[in-house]
């Protein structure tokens, strides 16, 4: 077959798979083939317009490291992580709702025990905060056991791992007890931009909206024979609640942070007088054979 124009090359590029194995390979590229060309075809894509297309995709690859995760940004703001997680992980009724991962997930987290300071070492102060609650099903009952991988940026909008250093900062693995319970010391979350430094950054100015992601908390939490559950905690009054960059927020995740004023209890928690205080459970679904959600580094990208 040859001489293909506008209206028959598609479905030559499509023939060209049908000795592919995989079905899910071939569907998902059959799919994509088709909805390349359509779009091309909808909006009748210049020479210049395809180039400037390749240039940006190219710069977006050049940003990577493995620290540095640009793909995975442009589809956090153009909605594909959202589409993503909300295709494959519908509410169960009763559990905490899943949103975006973000790019600055990072494995080997140091573990806490029920009250440590996530604060330690840290290199800017915020406000000091005793975040407790409860990992339970979504009947309410204690989940034994459970580790809740926590993390959040720094006073200045900037996470750990985007900075050349090695330690890991208000960032751990948080283990709670045989009740359920869990606590720890950390510092309120502040609102901060996405990453604008490279070619997203470009994409957004050019699109002429913000770049902000109100503050949050992110938290995997996971227990044997659960479904676990990648989430944020919001903070109740951002400004950037609506608009977030990577439309991340939910209802369900947006949390109090309750000034207390009281010298015995701040005595009692070890925290200072006064702190905040952030009462919040988790509620996970069975697993009953739903495959986990896989949890993805930067660095897990890079071959
Ligand atoms: C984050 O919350 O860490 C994040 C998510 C998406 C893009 C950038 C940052
Ligand atoms: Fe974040």
């Amino acid at each position: 077959m040859r001489q293909f124009n506008e209206d028959t090359l598609t479905d030559a590029v499509v023939a060209r798979l049908k000795e592919v194995d995989n079905p899910r390979f071939k569907q998902i590229m059959t799919s994509a083939i088709k909805h390349l060309h359509g779009f091309a075809r909808e909006v009748q894509l210049t020479e210049e317009e395809w180039f400037e297309g390749i240039k940006f995709l190219t710069a977006v690859g050049q940003k990577c490291d493995d620290k540095r995760q640009e793909f995975i940004l442009l589809s956090d703001v153009l909605g594909l992580s959202m589409m993503v997680v909300a295709l494959n992980h519908k509410t169960i009724p009763g559990a905490t709702e899943a949103t975006v991962l973000g790019p600055f997930f990072a494995h080997g987290a140091p573990e806490f025990d029920y009250g440590a300071d996530l604060r330690e070492g840290a290199t800017l102060k915020g406000e000091d905060t005793w975040v407790t609650g409860r990992v339970l099903s979504i009947d309410c009952k204690a989940i034994p056991n459970a580790v809740l991988d926590i993390w959040q940026a720094k006073a200045d909008g900037v996470y750990d791992v985007q900075e050349a250093k090695a330690e890991f900062e208000l960032r751990g693995r948080v283990k709670a007890n045989a009740k359920g319970e869990y606590a720890f010391k950390s510092y309120k979350p502040k609102f901060y931009s996405v990453p604008i430094d490279g070619p997203v950054g470009e994409f957004i100015r050019a699109s002429g909206n913000h770049h902000m992601r109100p503050a949050h908390m992110h938290a995997i939490v996971s227990a044997p024979g659960y479904q676990p559950v990648i989430t944020h905690v919001f903070v109740e009054g951002d400004p950037f609640l609506d608009g977030d960059a990577v439309f991340a927020v939910k209802d369900s995740l947006i949390g109090k942070y309750k000034k207390v004023s009281s010298a015995e209890e701040a005595k009692k928690l070890g925290m200072p007088n006064p702190f905040l205080r952030l009462d919040w459970d988790f509620r996970l679904a069975p697993e009953a054979g739903v495959k986990a959600r896989k949890v993805i580094a930067p660095s897990d990208a890079v071959a």
